[in-house]
């Protein structure tokens, strides 16, 4: 009689997506959660993440509500230390959360061109720090930073300054994370397209599912996947 091996159930992959509790970033926590990952979704206020991750209890898929304010990087500090404690290791980091501000470079308010800096740029800055480390000492993580076309250069910068300014910003950090790391870890940004969300309005050509497609494709990259790019639609286009 031969003996059978037993089997090893594959090691369930963690996604952390900030700014989850609503728009593209709960549609793609539902993508990835779908796929059997384990997701971590991160609102700014607690009680905002407990309730959208509710939603996923009844399908029975694996979503655990965190707390992440990305104005504060003790937030993210103190987030990261909870999930370290739960034995909880991030193996893709979805930097999602955003805000946008009306105005150009004259008169934008200090506080708001303040607040994008530090919710689009600093707060991404901050969860990589917190998270990436852990993926490089294990060999393997996916980060995805969520931009716009409003921060490509080769598309004329063509939004409100303070959102044009600081995802133009996110997509040099992606380039700069991507050249720091070695390893099979994968750090790409993404224009998600025109997506019907608060951010987005009602009159956008794309639903959230559609905006979270290439997101989650880029978290869920194989070994041989691309590293240190700038996509929509799962194509390449220039910064
Ligand atoms: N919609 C589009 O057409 C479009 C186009 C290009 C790029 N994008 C990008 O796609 C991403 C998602 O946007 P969306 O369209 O889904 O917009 P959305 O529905 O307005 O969602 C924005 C998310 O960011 C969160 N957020 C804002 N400030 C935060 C903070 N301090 N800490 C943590 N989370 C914070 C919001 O949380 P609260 O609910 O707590 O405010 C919300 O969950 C953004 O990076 C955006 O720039 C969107």
């Amino acid at each position: 009689m031969t003996k059978r091996a037993p089997s090893i159930a594959p090691q369930r992959r963690t996604v952390l997506v900030t700014g989850a509790n609503r728009g593209i970033g709960l549609a793609a926590t539902r993508l990835l959660a779908r796929q059997g990952l384990r997701v971590v979704l991160t609102a700014r206020r607690m009680e905002d993440a407990v309730e959208a991750a509710r939603a996923f209890g009844a399908e029975r898929l694996d979503v655990r509500a965190e707390e992440i304010d990305l104005a504060s990087e003790a937030s993210i500090q103190a987030c990261a230390a909870r999930l370290a404690r739960a034995g909880i290791e991030v193996d893709a980091l979805v930097n999602n959360g955003a805000v946008l501000f009306q105005g150009d470079v004259l008169t934008t308010s200090s506080d708001d061109f303040r607040r994008a800096v530090d919710v689009n740029l600093l707060g991404a800055v901050w969860c990589c720090r917190a998270f990436v480390p852990g993926m490089v000492a294990r060999n393997h993580g996916r980060v995805v930073n969520v931009s716009s076309g409003w921060g490509a250069f080769s598309e004329g910068l063509d939004g409100p300054a303070s959102y044009s300014i600081t995802k133009a910003a996110l997509n040099a950090l992606t380039v700069s994370l991507a050249r720091s790391t070695s390893g099979d870890v994968k750090v790409n940004a993404c224009s998600p397209g025109w997506v019907r969300t608060r951010m987005g309005g009602a009159g956008a050509d794309r639903s959230p599912e559609e905006g979270a497609e290439v997101v989650a494709w880029l978290a869920t990259l194989p070994k041989d996947g691309p590293d240190g790019g700038f996509f929509r639609d799962r194509t390449p286009i220039a910064w």
